[in-house]
This record gives C-alpha cells, sequence and structure tokens, in this order.
C-alpha cells in the first residue's frame, strides 16, 4: 500500500459531518486535474498554484526552479513522457532502467519521477529513507497495474493451494503492478520483472519451480513463454479474476506451466494483425518493430521485439535508409521519427490512429513547473510513500530482479 502525501496546503478530503457523500467522482477529479480522489491514491492534488498550460514563461520556471534545486533533485523522464517534459529529464530509460537509475542517486533529496505511479513506487522501494519521490500528477497510474488487485491475487493463490499447485508456483510480476502485488511476489518467492529482462525472469522462475503465476500482463507472459522460450499455447492457461476459481479447473491448473493473468494494457492492445498487413503494403521494405506488451498474433507477425530501450538501440543501429514501423506509445514513437529523419531512417507509427497513454500524459509542463517550484520552496508535494511492511517484501522480489543473471 502507498501514502500519496499531498501538499500541506490541500484541503483535507474528508466525507461531510452530515453523513451524505457529495463528493465528486473520481471520473470527475480526474477530468478536472484538480483536488484529490479521497477513496484512491490517485486523485490529483495541485492546490490553487498549477501555472497555466498557457503562460509563455513555463520553460523558464521549470528551468529556474531546477537550478535552484541543483543537486538536491534527480528528475527521470520515461520515454513515454511528451517532449516538454523529457527536456528537463536528468536521465530517461524504460522501466528497468529508471529503476536501477532511481537507485543509484543516493545524494538526491528529491527523485521527480515522471512516469506512473508504479514507477515512482519502485522507486521509492530502491531509494534510501532520506530520499522523498515524487509524482508530478498523481493521476498517472496505469490501467494495466489496476487490473490486479492483493485481494484478487490473494483469492487467486488460494485457488491454486486448493488445487494442489501453488507449492510448485514461483510468481513472476512485472514492473507494472502495484507495490502490494511485488510484495506479494516477494512473499511467495517470486522475482519482478520487466519487458527487457522477462526471459531472464521466467529462466530463472522455472529454476526454482515447475510453474509460473505470471502478473498482470497475459501477452508479455504468453510473448516471452512462447515466442522466446518455446512453449507452446497449450502450455499456458488465463486465470480471470473476474470468475469463480478463475475460470479454470483444478486439471487445467495442473497442466499448466504457465498461468497468465487477465491483464493488459489498453494502449497496446490497439495494435492488431491488420495494422501490420496495412503497414506493410502502405510501406513496402519495412520493418515491423513491436513492444512486447502487444498480442500474440502481432509479436508473432512483428520482425523485432523489444522493450523500449530495445527499440531505441534497435533505430539507433538501422542502416540509413532503412524504415520502420514502431507498435508503441506516440510520444515515444514521433520522436524517434524526428530524430532519426536527419539519417535517412524512416519511422512510422504502426497504427494508422493516434495511440497515446493518457495516462503518461498527465505529466505535463504546468505540473513539472508545480511541482520543482514547490520543491525548491521547500514544500514536498505529491510524495509517494510505499509502507514498511509492503516495501521489505516488495524489496526482495526488485533485489531479485535486479540480480537476475
Ligand atoms: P518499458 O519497460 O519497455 O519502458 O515499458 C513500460 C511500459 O509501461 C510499457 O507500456
Ligand atoms: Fe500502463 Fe500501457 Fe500506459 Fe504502459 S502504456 S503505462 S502499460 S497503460
Amino acid at each position: 500500500m502507498t501514502t500519496a502525501q499531498p501538499s500541506p496546503t490541500a484541503p483535507s478530503a474528508t466525507a461531510p459531518a452530515d453523513g451524505l457523500d457529495v463528493r465528486p467522482s473520481p471520473l470527475a477529479l480526474l477530468l478536472l486535474g484538480r483536488e484529490s480522489d479521497p477513496a484512491s491514491e490517485r486523485g490529483v492534488e495541485c492546490p490553487g498554484d498549477l501555472p497555466a498550460p498557457s503562460d509563455p514563461d513555463l520553460v523558464e520556471r521549470a528551468r529556474a526552479a531546477k537550478e535552484r534545486l541543483g543537486e538536491k533533485v534527480f528528475v527521470l523522464g520515461h520515454h513515454y513522457q511528451r517532449d516538454e517534459v523529457i527536456q528537463f529529464a536528468d536521465v530517461t530509460g524504460d522501466s528497468f532502467k529508471l529503476a536501477r537509475d532511481a537507485a543509484a542517486r543516493p545524494e538526491a533529496e528529491y527523485i521527480v519521477f515522471c512516469g506512473v505511479h508504479f514507477m515512482a513506487e519502485s522507486a521509492d522501494i530502491l531509494t534510501g529513507d532520506h530520499q522523498q519521490v515524487v509524482l508530478p500528477d498523481l493521476a498517472a497510474g496505469c490501467s494495466m497495474a489496476d487490473m490486479a488487485t492483493a485481494e484478487q491475487v490473494a483469492e487467486c493463490w488460494d485457488v491454486l493451494t486448493e488445487a494442489g499447485v501453488a507449492g510448485t508456483t514461483v510468481p513472476v510480476s512485472y514492473m507494472n503492478s502495484s507495490a502490494d502485488i511485488k510484495a506479494f511476489t516477494g512473499r511467495h518467492g517470486g522475482t519482478i520483472c520487466t519487458s527487457s529482462n522477462a526471459r531472464r525472469a521466467l529462466d530463472w522462475a522455472f529454476s526454482q519451480g515447475e510453474k509460473v503465476l505470471f502478473l498482470p500482463d497475459q501477452h508479455l507472459g504468453r510473448n516471452t513463454a512462447v515466442r522466446d522460450m518455446g512453449m507452446s499455447l497449450k502450455d499456458c492457461v488465463v486465470y480471470n479474476p473476474h470468475k469463480p476459481n478463475g475460470g479454470l479447473t483444478a486439471g487445467q491448473l495442473r497442466d499448466a506451466r504457465m498461468i497468465l493473468w487477465r491483464g493488459h494494457c489498453s494502449v497496446h492492445g490497439r495494435f492488431s494483425l491488420d495494422s501490420v498487413n496495412d503497414v506493410r503494403e502502405r510501406v513496402p521494405g519495412v520493418n515491423v518493430l513491436v513492444h512486447p506488451e502487444c498480442r500474440h498474433e502481432v509479436v508473432e507477425a512483428a520482425d523485432h521485439v523489444g522493450s523500449t530501450e530495445y527499440i531505441i538501440r534497435t533505430l539507433e543501429a538501422a542502416p540509413a535508409g532503412s524504415k520502420w514501423a514502431i507498435g508503441t506509445e506516440l510520444n515515444l514513437v514521433r520522436r524517434l521519427a524526428n530524430r532519426f529523419a536527419p539519417e535517412g531512417k524512416e519511422v512510422v507509427f504502426l497504427d494508422r490512429t493516434v495511440c497515446f497513454c493518457s495516462t503518461m500524459n498527465r505529466i505535463d509542463l504546468p505540473h513539472l513547473v508545480w511541482t520543482l517550484e514547490s520543491l525548491a520552496d521547500g514544500r514536498v508535494v505529491n510524495r509517494i510513500q510505499v509502507d514498511p511492511e509492503t516495501e521489505k517484501f516488495a524489496k526482495l522480489a526488485l533485489e531479485q530482479m535486479l540480480a537476475l543473471p
């Protein structure tokens, strides 16, 4: 569990004394981009002084606030962040690189995480107690991470226990999961993985047990097991947390090697086999390069598959004149298209329809300016803090990932 600590000046978000719940819904709060959702850590808390997006001085204000903070602040930026934000990142990376980088700056008092909530939680777990991790907009969650709750996963483990397979099952949880799920993983001797080390995580897990419970992205789990490790689709079953016993019989659980949680990324889920066929027609000779969160048939039809960092490295190494269709978030693809055009490398988006990650996009320049100026004035806002018990076990699972061969 995480506490997201808002600014000390924020109004307290409690139910009214008459007992009538007249609070606005979380959705309304998200749309307004203000105040907090008391029922969730993912409220938005920018009391009063969030700069207007039209302020022409935003870039200068961010620069000045960062300069005032100096070595005290370390800004991390995930590759899906907007250009206006990424220009202020001290380091950019995929979620694995950012987790390592966050841990490698013990002298920074404040870690400003321009990414999503689960990344900021992981940074809090991996950094020292003297460091404070800040997420510029608390509404920057991840819909995939929300698809596995602690209660659902505990219930799943009961189902596995009942079927007699829990003792031989090792949980492997994707980084895109809450700290609670990471703690579950640590408690049961498992590991975290990211899209850049999923294969190594599964190799390790199968050296520890006979089956893997893979949370929460069914696609990364299936793609790694089948495409990279040569398992068959029949080795995989999908556990649906919304059905009794996950929708599976004890026999199916006993026969399976990979028990995949029924979660997915709604951004990468938009790419289809048609997108691949269509781009191959539109751009003759194109290389299709996709993120492993894409559906299995998309990954099978692609030429290359890998994490955001892998996508960037592949384009860096590509020869001039080559053509690339990229299946991942649009901020990154657009940046890559602009970066590599002068080198004569053509980069296009895999799908014709726009595909931003709306929660990654929550972090914009006004929120970053508000965060940096508040910190420079000595006010810690939007702190992400994982409770000690959760942190202890989540850290075990994260450290297991960092120690993977
Ligand atoms: P990467 O680890 O490849 O950066 O992916 C993170 C993510 O959220 C992809 O949707
Ligand atoms: Fe989550 Fe998908 Fe956005 Fe990545 S792209 S942060 S998995 S919703």
